[in-house]
């Protein structure tokens, strides 16, 4: 039971009151705590904080919707050095979403993966030196996914698209922190230096699957030719990783019919796959705004998105 003097409260550019929890800098919805699909977050939170790496751990990081899931079956096929999908889903390995016993009794090297920020992730991930993945998507394309997401899941919170938009560049929800998050990444990379972390574009890794797949593997130290890397770039195109993805749920669902309503919900997962949908969403007048958050937002950033 979350009480009254645990909750935040903050009003959005629109005017909306949302009601947070703040854990280790984290915000969640206290509707989407209460929820009960997540542990409890102010156990789980600093539990994951605390948690015992391996030495061999991998951790797949990325603000929601920028191709986590893609990332992350591509990243257990070139440990598997096998093109074959993993039959449990991304999830089940999301350290948010579960406490650290539940990553116990999996086999070495654990691919585990997060939307949480750097300082965020398990101490021992620095500690230990854990090998980093993190990957990034042009931030229109992520407001439109993660509007989408969160309109299929009812994780509502801005029903309207330019309310949502605006709520995307002010961060006034708490929720909603894409240039937090990504500056806050690139600051910390720039300050370690010596971290292994790998850093990839969802547009590149659409645009030429085979190389990145091999830059992914070098980094992880694989063998991995350039057949498997074309294998595994076809079994996680869009469309086979969305048609394995529904076959995974369909089996799911046989042996656990009471989970039927959540893994039903989790069609929108795979919903476009492409670079460039914002075009359908942002008028001209949303795109300059943007485009002008963006300029103030990333005046420190070095980094260089791709939009189509
Ligand atoms: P869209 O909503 O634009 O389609 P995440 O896994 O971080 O939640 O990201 C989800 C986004 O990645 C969705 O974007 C989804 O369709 C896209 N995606 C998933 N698998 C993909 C693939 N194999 N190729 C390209 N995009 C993929």
């Amino acid at each position: 039971e979350i009480k009254e003097n645990e909750i935040i409260t903050k009003t959005d550019v629109n005017g909306t009151v949302h009601k947070l929890l703040c854990v280790n800098g984290h915000y969640i919805a206290t509707s989407w705590a209460e929820r009960g699909f997540l542990p409890d977050p102010r156990i789980s939170l600093p539990e994951i904080r605390d948690m015992e790496m391996r030495p061999d751990d991998i951790l797949v990081c990325a603000y929601a919707k920028a191709g986590t899931h893609w990332l992350w079956e591509i990243t257990k096929m070139l440990i598997k050095r096998s093109a074959e999908y993993e039959p449990l889903p991304k999830e089940s390995v999301m350290l948010e979403f579960h406490l650290p016993e539940d990553f116990d009794d999996l086999e070495s090297p654990r691919v585990l993966n997060t939307h949480l920020n750097l300082n965020q992730l398990p101490k021992q991930t620095l500690q230990k030196n854990s090998k980093i993945i993190h990957i990034q998507r042009n931030p229109k394309d992520v407001a439109v996914s993660l509007f989408c997401h969160r309109s299929h899941a009812n994780l509502h919170v801005t029903k309207e698209w330019e309310q949502f938009l605006r709520v995307f560049e002010t961060e006034t929800d708490c929720l909603t922190k894409w240039f937090s998050y990504t500056l806050e990444w690139e600051r910390k990379i720039d300050e370690n230096k010596d971290l292994q972390i790998l850093q990839l574009y969802y547009e590149d890794i659409k645009k030429n699957p085979v190389k990145e797949i091999q830059r992914l593997a070098n980094f992880l130290e694989v063998d991995c030719d350039e057949v498997l890397a074309e294998h595994i770039a076809d079994k996680c195109s869009f469309k086979n990783l969305k048609k394995a993805n529904n076959e995974i749920k369909i089996d799911i669902l046989n042996r656990n019919p009471e989970e039927k309503s959540d893994v039903a919900k989790s069609d929108f997962l795979y919903r476009k796959g492409e670079i460039g949908d914002w075009k359908n969403w942002f008028t001209v007048a949303q795109n300059e705004r943007f485009n002008q958050s963006y300029k103030e937002w990333m005046k420190t950033s070095k980094l260089k998105f791709t939009y189509i």
